[in-house]
């Protein structure tokens, strides 16, 4: 691990990631290659931009061309791949972006690797992944690192299609490479198109809650700050070809997570009764019931376990946003707004 290439460090896994790499490595060089598309966003690194190990390109992950000068400008021997079409809504309402970048981009990164790395030594290619490519689990049972695919949304499916070929790359040509599945993140720079920060934006603005259907689906919540650790420790002490589950061990309902929100927003801003503004709206077609995920591989394996508890990581999400209006209120434009319209109009 040295010159790091990151697709898709403007994102909100992408940022936490790079920021929490160039504070704990001295010695490594990180090239942040991303389109910012409407979810990436630079402000994001702000703090880091005059870093001298840092590097930013804007381009797209479907344009070999751009790929491969940056393998050759900064010798790069890593690549941390999170740029991804990622809102199953999104996907809903549009498809073809997903299978655009998710799967021929990812195509067109391993294709690189697979020539520029031919002489290269000390080198891996880790792919960022979903559990939601296992589809959906019933009442019991966790989802392991041999569960079948069974994608049901449109990203789910290109996320596992990119799984595959990735999987393919080592099989095939021996590429060194690693494939983690992580559950829902949470935590600073979300994009206020996912549930916790676009609830948190809607009872700071006082705005009605929309939960999907009658609320009770599940998902296994991780703090972004415990996954960076986990990918980290995947890049360094993993073996070529691994697939890892990484999961937070927290699972909730939707409906206790939006309770719960409305409360902190309640205790920290000295407002009441946000609880009000839920409302129960039509339901994601092809919805996944519940998400869980088996993390004993990675924990028995490479030491690796979540260090925030839920109470914790949400208290520290939720005043993360109230702290930083201002980075909400930039993104709630046009193209937002628009979205938010076709995404919601009918059920709100
Ligand atoms: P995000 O949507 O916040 O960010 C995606 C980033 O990729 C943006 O900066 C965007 O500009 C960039 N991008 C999109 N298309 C691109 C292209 N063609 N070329 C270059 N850059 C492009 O996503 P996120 O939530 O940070 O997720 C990162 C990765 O983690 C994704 O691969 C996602 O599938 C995976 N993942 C996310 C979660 C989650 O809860 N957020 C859970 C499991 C897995
Ligand atoms: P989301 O954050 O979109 O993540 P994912 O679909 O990848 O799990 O949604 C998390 C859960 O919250 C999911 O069960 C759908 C539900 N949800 C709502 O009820 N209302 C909303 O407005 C959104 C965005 C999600």
């Amino acid at each position: 691990m040295k010159n790091i290439l990151v697709t898709g460090g403007c994102g909100f896994i992408g940022s936490n990631f790079i920021l929490y790499m160039l504070e704990k490595h001295k010695d490594i060089k990180i090239v942040n290659l991303d389109k910012l598309t409407y979810a990436g966003n630079p402000a994001n690194l702000i703090e880091i931009e005059d870093n001298d190990n840092y590097f930013f390109v804007r381009g797209d992950i479907c344009n070999e061309k751009v790929i491969l000068d940056i393998f050759e400008n900064h010798n790069v021997n890593t690549v941390v791949h999170f740029a991804a079409e990622s809102h199953v809504d999104r996907s809903i309402l549009g498809p073809e972006e997903f299978i655009r970048t998710n799967v021929f981009g990812t195509f067109c990164l391993l294709e690189v690797c697979r020539k520029f790395w031919k002489d290269v030594s000390d080198k891996k290619f880790l792919h960022v992944s979903t559990d939601e490519v296992y589809g959906s689990l019933g009442e019991t049972g966790l989802f392991t690192e041999n569960t079948s695919y069974d994608p049901s949304s449109p990203y789910s499916a290109s996320k596992a299609s990119s799984d595959h070929i990735v999987r393919s790359y080592n099989r095939t040509f021996g590429l060194p490479i690693n494939i983690t599945n992580c559950s829902n993140n949470y935590g600073p720079y979300q994009f206020p198109e996912k549930l916790i920060p676009l609830v948190i934006d809607r009872i700071i603005d006082k705005k009605e809650i929309p939960v999907y259907g009658k609320g009770d689906n599940v998902r296994d919540w991780l703090f972004v700050k415990d996954h960076c650790k986990a990918i980290e420790t995947v890049l360094v002490n993993a073996s070529d070809g691994e697939t890892y589950n990484v999961g937070g061990n927290n699972e909730i309902t939707n409906i206790d997570i939006v309770r719960t929100l409305c409360d902190l927003v309640d205790e920290f801003t000295k407002s009441n009764n946000s609880q009000n503004l839920i409302k129960f709206v039509k339901d994601r077609p092809g919805h996944d019931k519940r998400y869980a995920i088996d993390a004993s591989k990675i924990k028995n394996e490479l030491d690796w376990s979540p260090e925030y508890n839920f109470k914790t990581g949400i208290r520290e999400t939720v005043l993360w946003y109230i702290n930083n209006r201002k980075w909400v209120e930039n993104i709630k434009t046009g193209d937002y707004l628009k979205y938010f319209e076709d995404q919601y109009n009918e059920r709100l």
